[in-house]
């Protein structure tokens, strides 16, 4: 890596060097980055046409969401055939050219890892269900059942039973997402080596690791009882029996001795379920398991009431738990967006008069803390949610579940739509806004969910012109990520804690120390902060051009940072 070029030492202060801590990476949902063909849905060749895009910015690393053969029940998280590319993205050639165009601008790449389960349309799957007997019967999870009674009462992550019933077998399939995702059998020490044998030959080809999909639901509680309450946390049902249960570390501690600790590549874990006081299981230096994980308790924040605003000193709690639960023993994946959760702008920002500022502040909020920052596609740009007319606007097989699920219980439809809106994966799923002609520039044909109708005004085209775009924002936030090794690598620590509307805090190593401070409301607030350094001639970067006219006073969603200790 470039940035291991000066000083190549091993460690700093005591930190190891890798290349995935010092890393920025890029998430792409190919299905809506670029299509390079005029079928309206995004391809490889795609991405290989924006490469130089992404160069510029100061990527690191590009994650590409699932681009394997599929019947796209979920969008490709349904996968038919792990080793072939999906038809409407390209073929295997194609994938070769990216990955050699990716590496020759000294850029890596990961994949998607989805083996909590497959699509139904899998050979094995087939195989499985084609009778009791099959030798593969035991690869997914199979349970006697009736028409009208599955084997437990377990629900799916994407509503309605975890089971689905086959009428000739007289027993039913479990699915922890959709009926088209049966979930594999780990237990069964003959699918983990074919699964192993697949992540072999694709490390074998070249790339530099994975993101590992839905990872802590592969353990499913022995037994199978009954949950005792499946819906039991407001509009979030009890999971567990099915997530994080005790055990699925062997799995992982198997994976990872036959695939991953054989190569230098990194790994992040989608790790719903794990709590702080556990992640050290899972990343701790020592343990030799996963590079970092997707923690999910920030998002939760999401979840309990859509309709509320942020609430800052929960989220700071949160965020400075895990900064201190992992400092000196793992490390944190840093993230705000990526294709299951709405646009950040639209949901903690503002995307009316402080766009552009709630944008950046809230970006420099998360980037700057400790670990590896993970930007989704249009992040940079400032993109913010769709609008939804109707049910047809939709792709989300959740959110189809969901509103079939809502209808039933007599749910007025504008209502739905209403909370779908707010909550759905689609918000983050529209095309990329390339440019302001017509399918902003992301392709010449209708594309296969609508383009967000603000491309007009939000495009990189028209942000790469502007010096004061978001997109030119985050171009200089990455490049100070790089240029200081104390935002890599520095101690985090809260500051302003009880302040309801300023998030800040320092970053500090050996003698260096940097101060950010965001404010996150539409209000100018007033602050205290004792230290002489804090004055304009001391500020690394704001979101704020004119002077300053008082050091203690931030405007609406203004952020600053502060170099307080020696350069
Ligand atoms: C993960 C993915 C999500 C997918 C699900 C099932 O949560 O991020 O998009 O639907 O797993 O594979
Ligand atoms: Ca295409």
């Amino acid at each position: 890596m470039k940035s291991e070029t000066k000083k190549n030492t091993a460690t700093i202060s005591n930190i190891k060097r890798n290349w995935w801590k010092e890393a920025v990476v890029y998430q792409i949902y190919p299905r809506s980055f670029m299509d390079s063909n005029g079928d309206g849905i995004g391809d490889l060749r795609g991405i290989t046409e924006k490469l130089d895009y992404l160069q510029d910015l100061g990527i690191d690393v590009v994650w590409i969401c699932p681009m394997f053969k599929s019947p796209n029940d979920d969008n490709g998280y349904d996968i038919s055939d792990y080793q072939e590319i999906m038809e409407q993205f390209g073929n295997m050639a194609d994938f070769d050219q990216l990955l050699a165009a990716i590496h020759e601008r000294g850029m890596r790449l990961i994949l998607d890892l989805v083996v909590n389960h497959t699509s139904d349309e899998h050979p094995w799957f087939v195989e499985s269900s084609s009778s009791k007997d099959n030798p593969k019967r035991d690869w997914y999870i199979w349970r006697d059942s009736q028409e009208d009674k599955a084997p437990n009462n377990w629900e799916s992550i994407f509503k309605g039973p975890a089971w689905q019933h086959d009428a000739t077998t007289q027993q039913s399939y479990m699915h922890l997402f959709s009926t088209k995702q049966p979930d594999l059998n780990w237990e069964n020490q003959a699918v983990r080596d074919a699964i192993y044998k697949m992540i072999n030959w694709w490390l074998d080809k070249g790339i530099d690791g994975f993101r590992l999909d839905a990872i802590t639901h592969m353990k499913k509680e022995p037994g199978l009882s009954d949950m005792a309450n499946p819906n039991s946390l407001k509009n979030v049902p009890c999971w567990d029996k099915m997530m994080n249960v005790d055990g699925v570390l062997n799995y992982i501690d198997d994976m990872c001795r036959k695939t991953f600790n054989h190569y230098d590549i990194m790994t992040v874990g989608e790790a719903n379920g794990v709590s702080v006081d556990q992640a050290e299981e899972w990343v701790g230096e020592q343990k030799q398991r996963l590079s970092m994980i997707f923690q999910f308790d920030h998002l939760q924040l999401w979840n309990e009431d859509s309709e509320s605003q942020l609430d800052l000193i929960e989220l700071k709690r949160i965020f400075s738990k895990w900064q201190k639960g992992l400092q000196n023993s793992g490390w944190n994946a840093l993230f705000l967006e990526n294709h299951d959760i709405p646009r950040i702008v639209s949901k903690w920002g503002n995307t009316e008069k402080y766009w552009f500022e709630s944008a950046t502040a809230l970006a420099v909020m998360y980037f700057l803390m400790q670990g590896t920052p993970f930007i989704y596609q249009g992040q940079e740009i400032g993109m913010t949610n769709t609008q939804f007319d109707g049910i047809d606007d939709f792709d989300c097989v959740g959110a189809k579940n969901h509103y079939a699920e809502l209808r039933e219980q007599g749910m007025p439809e504008q209502e739905i739509l209403h909370l779908l809106s707010k909550i759905g994966r689609d918000n983050s799923r529209t095309p990329m806004q390339w440019d302001a002609t017509e399918h902003a520039g992301f392709s010449c044909h209708a594309p296969w969910l609508k383009v967000n109708p603000n491309y007009q005004s939000i495009n990189v085209a028209e942000q790469l012109q502007d010096s004061g775009s978001v997109l030119n924002f985050y171009r200089r936030l990455i490049a100070l990520r790089k240029a200081e090794p104390v935002l890599v690598y520095g101690e985090y620590d809260l500051v302003l804690e009880a302040d309801e509307k300023i998030y800040a805090y320092t970053r500090s190593l050996d003698e260096q120390q940097l101060l950010i401070i965001c404010n996150l409301s539409k209000e100018s607030v007033q602050y205290y902060y004792d230290n002489k350094a804090l004055r304009e001639k001391n500020m690394i970067l704001s979101n704020y051009t004119k002077g300053l006219d008082n050091d203690f006073l931030l405007q609406p969603f203004e952020t600053r940072i502060y170099r307080l200790g020696k350069a």
